[in-house]
């Protein structure tokens, strides 16, 4: 069975004090979690003191982007060895709101995949289309070209670790979530995706999470979902409380599902 997981995207949002606040609060409302992999990328300012903070927890920390060149005059680039030097063992890449304002293309992902894999590091590849894309009927089209784009020339070996994030761009901070039918069926189509690509093994462990207006009242329904594996999540990952709970939530479907 594929490991859950549930990841906050604090986006940019929490200075350093009210950071170590949430923080300090989702680690007391975890610490008795096992089955599923947590997962809190802060800002990049807030990276170092979080990643010492939850030294020894079950709470892992990521970073929200990153550049892909290891080291030079690259003004206000982070890189991945920089990441992984304050504690970070995840890195979200290609997602929406960097590919509309920064620029961010299918090939920028895939380099920068690159450079997460050479680190060690996982990184969490983001697509999905956008409100005009799914009324025009193209969103399988869309991601399916994401997906590829963001993967091309990989080996299935250097892709073990990979984590893949549907989150279509209409349902990010809307509250119109994904019905978990929609979800499932991209999700689906991702998954048979990998079996052509790679091979069936490797797309029955690749873990595909669902993100966009996730909440603790329909985490449940999309969890319960065969190829959802776990949430992306932006807004409601904000308040210690409900982050919790989706953790809780999560873990007790999954719970149920082993016994
Ligand atoms: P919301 O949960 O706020 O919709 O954001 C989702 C997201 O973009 C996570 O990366």
């Amino acid at each position: 069975m594929r490991r859950p997981i549930i990841s906050g995207n604090w986006k940019m949002y929490k200075d350093i004090n009210e950071a170590i606040e949430l923080a300090n609060a989702v680690k007391r409302g975890v610490f008795d979690v096992e089955n599923v992999e947590i997962v809190i990328c802060p800002s990049f300012t807030n990276l170092s003191e979080l990643g010492e903070m939850f030294v020894g927890s079950n709470v892992s920390v990521g970073g929200q982007n990153c550049y892909w060149e290891k080291e030079g005059a690259y003004t206000g680039e982070i890189s991945v060895p920089m990441l992984k030097s304050v504690g970070c063992s995840y890195v979200i890449v290609g997602h929406s709101e960097r590919r509309k304002y920064f620029g961010e293309t299918d090939e920028t992902v895939n380099r920068k995949i690159a450079a997460v894999l050479e680190e060690e590091l996982v990184p969490i590849m983001c697509v999905g289309e956008t409100l005009e894309e799914r009324e025009a009927g193209k969103t399988l089209e869309v991601v399916k070209d994401q997906v590829v784009g963001g993967l091309r020339n990989f080996q299935e070996t250097q892709l073990e670790t990979l984590v893949i994030a549907y989150e279509p761009v209409w349902a990010i901070g809307t509250g119109k979530t994904a019905t978990p039918g929609q979800a499932q069926e991209v999700h689906a189509m991702i998954r048979s995706l990998m079996a052509e690509c790679f091979s069936p093994a490797f797309a029955d462990a690749v873990r595909i999470l669902y993100g966009g207006s996730v909440k603790p009242d329909n985490v449940g329904e999309l969890m319960a979902e065969r190829d959802i594996d776990g949430g992306l999540i932006g807004g409601a990952s904000l308040k210690a409380e409900g982050f919790v709970d989706m953790v809780k939530t999560t873990s007790q479907l999954y719970a149920e599902k082993k016994g």
